[in-house]
C-alpha cells in the first residue's frame, strides 16, 4: 500500500498531466502550515519555470480541477502558486483503517530493492570497546534496520581492526613476555594449541605498555613493525598467536555489541582480505595507478577542483607493510566477490573523513568498486558537559560495557524515583532498567543528525520526561496497559471512524509515518523517525487526556478510540525497532 502522500500526489499528478505537464511535478508533501492545509503541492513553481509560464496561473487550473476531487474537502490557494489541501474525515478514517490493516503501517515496498553493505563497527582487538565506537554502532545498526524496513538487501559488517602494526605490537609483546611459548619457536608449524596464552584481561593490559614502549623506543618499534611483517608474511607461529587474540576478543566484542542490541551480519575483519592486497597492488601498478616514491607505493588522489591539499594514499610501505587504505581498499574488493553492493555506506568518526576521501578515489581510480558507489557518513563527536571528546571521570576513555552499566544504573535510580516497577521482581527490574538504560543512550544519540556533535548528559538522557527514550518507552507501555484495561472489560479495538475534531491531528499524524522513513533513509537520519516518535507521543499524550478511551458510551465511537490507541502503539514500536530500542512490558 502506499502513504497518505503518495496517494495524493497521484492524484495531483494525474491532474498536472492532463494540463501537458510532468506528472512529477504533483509531488505532495506534509504541510509546513497546517493552519492553511493538511499537505501541500508546491509543484505549481517547478512548473511554471519549466514551461516558461506564470506560476500562479498554472496553480490555479490545477487547483481548479483538485477541487472536483470527491476526497478533498479544501483546495487554495497560497502566495505565488503553493497549493493547499485538506482531505475529508472520511477519507481520513478510511486510510487509517487501511494503515491499521497493514502489517507495514502504511509504508511501500520499495520498488527497486538495492544491496547495501553498511560498514559501522571498526572495533579494535585487544583495544577495549570504546565510546568512540558507539556512535558508529548505534548509528550504523539503525541506518541497517531502516533500509532493511524498506526493502533493500542489507549487510552489517563489523570490519575488526585486527591487522595491522597494532598486531606486530602485541606479538612481539608476548615474545617478549612469553619467549619460552612454542609459537615463537621459528621453525613451529603446529599443532595448534587450543587455549590461549593469554586472558582478554591480559590482553587489554599489553596492548597499552606495547604501544607506549614503542612510542618510547625506536628498536622496541622496529620489532614490532618486523612482527607485523612477518605476521602478515603468514609466519605460522605468528597466525597462531593472531588467532587466539582475535578468538577472546570477538567473544567480548559480541558480548557487549549483544548488550547494546547492535546486530552485524558479517564478522570479517581487515585480516581476512591479505590474500586479496598482493594480487590488486599488482593490478594497480600494471595500471599505473599505484607509483614508487621513494620506496613506498602511493596513489596519487589529487583532482584539480580541490580546495584542499589531498595527500596520495599510501598502499606499500616502503618496509612492505600494508596500511589502513590498502585493507580498505582490499575490502571493497572482498566485497564486490562476495556481495556486489550497490552502495556501501561507511559509518565512521567524522575525523576519519581523509582517510575516505583517498580511499574512495583510489578505488574509483583502480576500478575496483564494481557498479557500487562508496559513501563516508562521518558522526560528529559524543563530548563530555565540558565541550570536550567525551572521557571519564578520571580522564581515560570510557568502555562500552561501563558506560552500559552506568547508564543502567541510571535508569534504575530513576525507576525508583518514580515508583515504577515497585511491584517487580529484581529480574524483571534489572531487565527493565537494562532496556530502559539502552533507550536512553540509543535516543538521546540517534534524535541528533548524525552528523552533529552532541552532549553526553546521563542525567538528561534517562528523565522520563522530556524528547528522550524512557519517555517514549513510558508513552508505548502506558498504550499497552490501557489496551490491557480495555480488554479486562471486554472491549477490543474496532474500526476506526472518521475523526472528530479534535482528533484529526493524531489521525493525520499516523498517516504521515512513511514520510519520515522515507526522508531517514534518503538522508541517512533516523533523527527523522526519533523526532516522528517524540511528536507522536506527545500528540498522543494530548489526545488521551482529551478523550475518554474506557468510558466513552458509544461503543463504536469507543473501539474507534481504542483502534487508534492500538495504531499509535504499532507506529512507537515500529519506529523504536527501527532506532534498536525494544519496549519492555511493563514499567
Ligand atoms: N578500526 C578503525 C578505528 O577504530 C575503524 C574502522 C572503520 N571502518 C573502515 N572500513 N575503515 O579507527
Amino acid at each position: 500500500m502506499t502513504s497518505l502522500t503518495a496517494q495524493l500526489s497521484d492524484i495531483a499528478g494525474s491532474v498536472f498531466k492532463d494540463q501537458g505537464l510532468d506528472p512529477a511535478f504533483g509531488q505532495v508533501i506534509v504541510s509546513g502550515r497546517p493552519d492553511l492545509g493538511q499537505f501541500q503541492c508546491n509543484g505549481a513553481l517547478a512548473a511554471a519555470k519549466a514551461a516558461k509560464q506564470n506560476p500562479r496561473a498554472i496553480a490555479e487550473k490545477v487547483a481548479e480541477a483538485l477541487k472536483t476531487n470527491p476526497i478533498l474537502r479544501d483546495v487554495s490557494l497560497a502566495g505565488p502558486g503553493f497549493i493547499n489541501l485538506s482531505v475529508t474525515d472520511d477519507y481520513l478514517g478510511e486510510a487509517m483503517n487501511r494503515v491499521a490493516g497493514d502489517p507495514r503501517l502504511g509504508q511501500p515496498v520499495k520498488a527497486k530493492p538495492e544491496v547495501v553493505v553498511l560498514d559501522y563497527g571498526g572495533p579494535n582487538i585487544a583495544k577495549p570497546m570504546h565510546v568512540g565506537h558507539l556512535r558508529a554502532a548505534i548509528i550504523g545498526d539503525s541506518i541497517r534496520r531502516i533500509f532493511k524496513f524498506v526493502g533493500d538487501e542489507t549487510i552489517g559488517d563489523v570490519h575488526m581492526g585486527d591487522w595491522g602494526l597494532q598486531m606486530g605490537m602485541l606479538i612481539s609483546e608476548l615474545e617478549i613476555r612469553r619467549p619460552d611459548l612454542p609459537y615463537f619457536d621459528a621453525n613451529f608449524t603446529g599443532p595448534y594449541p587450543k587455549d590461549s596464552p593469554v586472558t582478554l584481561a591480559e590482553l587489554e593490559e599489553m596492548y597499552p605498555k606495547a604501544s607506549g614502549d614503542c612510542k618510547a623506543d625506536p628498536a622496541r618499534l622496529d620489532r614490532a613493525r618486523q612482527a607485523t611483517a612477518e605476521l602478515q608474511d603468514g609466519r605460522p607461529g605468528y597466525r597462531a598467536v593472531w588467532r587466539h587474540f582475535f578468538d577472546i576478543s570477538v567473544d567480548a566484542m559480541k558480548r557487549d555489541y549483544g548488550n547494546l542490541g547492535v546486530y552485524f551480519d558479517l564478522w570479517k575483519g581487515e585480516a581476512c582480505v591479505n590474500d586479496l592486497i598482493p594480487p590488486m597492488v599488482e593490478e594497480m601498478k600494471k595500471k599505473g595507478i599505484a607509483i614508487e616514491d621513494k620506496g613506498a607505493l602511493i596513489v596519487p588522489v589529487k583532482e584539480e577542483t580541490d580546495k584542499q591539499d589531498i595527500p596520495p594514499l599510501i598502499l606499500i610501505k616502503s618496509d612492505g607493510a600494508a596500511m589502513y587504505g590498502t585493507t580498505d581498499l582490499a575490502t571493497i574488493v572482498d566485497r564486490v566477490n562476495c556481495q556486489n553492493p550497490d552502495r556501501s555506506i561507511y559509518v565512521v568518526d567524522h575525523r576519519q573523513g581523509l582517510h575516505f576521501v583517498q580511499v574512495f578515489r583510489a578505488a574509483i581510480k583502480a576500478g575496483i568498486n564494481g557498479k557500487g558507489s562508496l559513501f563516508h557518513l562521518g558522526y560528529g563527536t559524543m563530548n563530555g558537559t565540558d565541550g570536550k571528546p567525551f572521557k571519564t571521570r578520571a580522564g581515560g576513555v570510557m568502555r562500552l560495557d561501563d558506560l552500559i552499566q552506568m547508564m543502567s544504573g541510571e535508569a534504575l535510580k530513576k525507576l525508583n524515583e518514580h515508583g515504577l516497577g515497585a511491584d517487580y521482581s529484581e529480574a524483571e527490574r534489572d531487565d527493565i532498567a537494562k532496556k530502559v538504560g539502552v533507550s536512553a543512550l540509543k535516543f538521546a544519540d540517534l534524535s541528533n543528525n548524525p552528523i552533529a556533535n552532541y552532549v553526553f548528559d546521563i542525567d538528561r538522557f534517562s528523565r522520563f520526561e522530556g524528547k528522550t527514550g524512557p519517555y517514549l518507552l513510558y508513552a508505548a507501555v502506558r498504550v499497552k496497559s490501557l489496551l490491557k484495561k480495555a480488554e479486562a472489560q471486554g472491549d477490543k479495538p474496532g474500526a476506526i471512524l472518521p475523526p472528530e475534531t479534535g482528533e484529526r491531528d493524531l489521525v493525520l499524524m499516523l498517516g504521515h509515518m512513511p514520510d519520515a522513513i522515507a526522508s531517514a533513509y534518503a538522508e541517512l537520519a533516523p533523527n527523522r523517525i526519533a523526532d516522528f516518535a517524540f511528536n507522536l507521543a506527545q500528540t498522543f499524550s494530548s489526545y488521551y487526556s482529551a478523550f475518554h478511551m474506557l468510558s466513552e458510551p458509544d461503543v463504536a465511537r469507543r473501539r474507534s478510540r481504542l483502534a487508534l490507541a492500538e495504531l499509535v502503539l504499532k507506529e512507537l514500536e515500529l519506529c523504536l525497532e527501527l532506532l534498536g530500542i525494544s519496549v519492555p512490558d511493563r514499567m
